[in-house]
């Protein structure tokens, strides 16, 4: 589903048919001139229960990857006790292929800090980190400039949200990451706040119940707060009213998404269309991505980073929306940020490419996930060299399918997104992979 306008990036001129000329940093005049604060004000005249049930009733489901009703996260926090309670914002977003937090906080950094800022009025949350991957060097300024901005007008600090209007302080600081995949898993996310290494804890306990430094903790993807100003200030059936029911019995698809599509598609971007959109319609139509290039067809695509699994070639008009995962058999919805790939793509290349990335990332505290993850890389190369023989290929299929919390072997997803990758492509295109066997099968 396009949408007739934008919502989470309507200050933002990078629609696809917007002057790129015009995109620049809204900063926070700009913003509260354009409305911007506005949700704030709403949600500090409201009882803290009832905004976690408006994001609980728009079933916001998380978008940094696995889905998860935000509001219900919300509600896991325990009744507050006296002691500290954070929220950990997570742009980490080192997932490859996705690159759509960048664009909030690139150009509409106080959308985010709005998001924040009611998220912790609403769980009574008073620090908040902002944890940004370590390559985004010029984000992680932006942020930290539209923060001093935020205290200068007192959103943030001691006197209390909003120039005090709400006796209750909130504090906000961006903690930058030093490059690893693995911090943007939530719990390695915190260990990494806490300044140790970025090593996943074994769940339960979860972060709203023991998060950063054993305190109750809320991790929140940067889309997903990013969403709530909106929703508080548009209503829930507003927000209903864009994208889809599920067409298979289970929860639905609503809102907005930012699709970041890479590949090969004629005009790469950043979109924002409604939950539920085709990857055909979103690749082929002539405002977004002006279709594959060369005009040639269309083989494969990575919809939400690499993680999730591949589509095949069948698979094109696949809906983006969080049933794809059943659907098309992947894991999941992931980040929504297909990589498109066309008919010149060599897939062993792609499954050893991404294996690559896997056996680098892996933080080796389970064997299953380090040792396999070093086996399906070198089993790949020696396929993609012509040198496996035929059991080598059920070999990748076993280690992989071995892998991941799904299968109940590991500490975090990580392995179960070097399993679904590894898996569906050869599932997907198996008779590329037969072809390049020593021995044909
Ligand atoms: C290996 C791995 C990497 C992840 N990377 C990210 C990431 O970069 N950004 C993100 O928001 N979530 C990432 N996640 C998901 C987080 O663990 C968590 O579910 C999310 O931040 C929760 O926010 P949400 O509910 O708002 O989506 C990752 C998960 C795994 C297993
Ligand atoms: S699954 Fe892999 S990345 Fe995750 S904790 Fe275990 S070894 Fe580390």
């Amino acid at each position: 589903m396009f949408l007739k306008e934008p919502v989470l990036c309507e200050r933002i001129p990078t629609w696809p048919w917007a002057d790129p000329a015009e995109r620049h940093i809204v900063h926070y005049d700009e913003f509260v001139k354009k409305g911007g604060y506005q949700g704030l004000r709403q949600a500090i005249g409201m009882d803290r229960g009832e905004i976690v049930d408006i994001i609980k009733d728009s079933v916001l489901r998380g978008r940094g990857g696995a889905g998860f009703p935000c509001g219900l996260k919300w509600s896991f926090l325990p009744a507050p006790d006296g002691g500290k309670r954070y929220l950990a914002i997570n742009c980490d977003e080192a997932e490859p292929g996705t690159f759509k937090d960048r664009l909030l906080v690139d150009f509409d950094p106080h959308l985010v800090l709005e998001g924040i800022a009611i998220a912790c009025w609403a769980c009574e949350l008073d620090t908040a980190f902002f944890f940004i991957r370590g390559e985004y060097h010029h984000q992680a300024e932006v942020m930290e400039a539209a923060i001093q901005e935020a205290y200068d007008a007192k959103i943030f600090g001691s006197q209390g949200l909003m120039d005090g209007t709400m006796k209750f302080a909130v504090d906000c600081h961006v903690h930058r990451g030093a490059g690893a995949y693995i911090c943007g898993e939530e719990t390695g996310l915190l260990e990494a706040i806490e300044g140790k290494r970025g090593w996943p804890r074994i769940k339960p306990p979860f972060p709203a119940v023991k998060g950063l430094f054993g305190r109750p903790t809320i991790v929140n993807n940067v889309e997903t707060l990013a969403a709530v100003p909106p929703i508080l200030q548009r209503g829930v059936d507003w927000w209903k009213s864009i994208g889809v029911e599920s067409s298979i019995g289970q929860a639905p698809s609503y809102g907005t998404k930012l699709v970041g599509v890479s590949g090969h598609v004629n005009r790469p971007g950043v979109y924002e269309v409604g939950m539920g959109v085709s990857l055909k319609d979103l690749v082929e139509s002539d405002d977004y991505c002006k279709g594959i290039r060369g005009g040639r067809a269309f083989k494969a695509c990575i919809p939400g980073g690499v993680s999730m699994g591949v589509l095949g070639t069948d698979q094109y008009h696949a809906e983006l929306d969080f049933d794809i995962g059943q659907k098309y058999d992947l894991m999941g919805l992931g980040t929504a940020c297909p990589a498109v790939f066309d008919e010149s793509t060599d897939m062993v290349m792609v499954a050893r490419n991404v294996a690559r990335f896997f056996k680098n990332e892996s933080c080796g505290q389970c064997t299953p996930c380090r040792e396999g993850a070093q086996w399906l890389y070198k089993l790949l190369v020696r396929l993609e060299r012509g040198e496996a023989r035929p059991k080598d290929l059920d070999m990748i299929l076993e280690i992989a399918g071995s892998m991941g919390i799904i299968p109940g072997t590991t500490i975090c997803g990580l392995a179960d997104g070097n399993n679904w990758a590894a898996r569906t492509t050869i599932n997907k295109f198996r008779e590329e992979f037969e072809a390049r066997l020593l021995v044909p099968a």
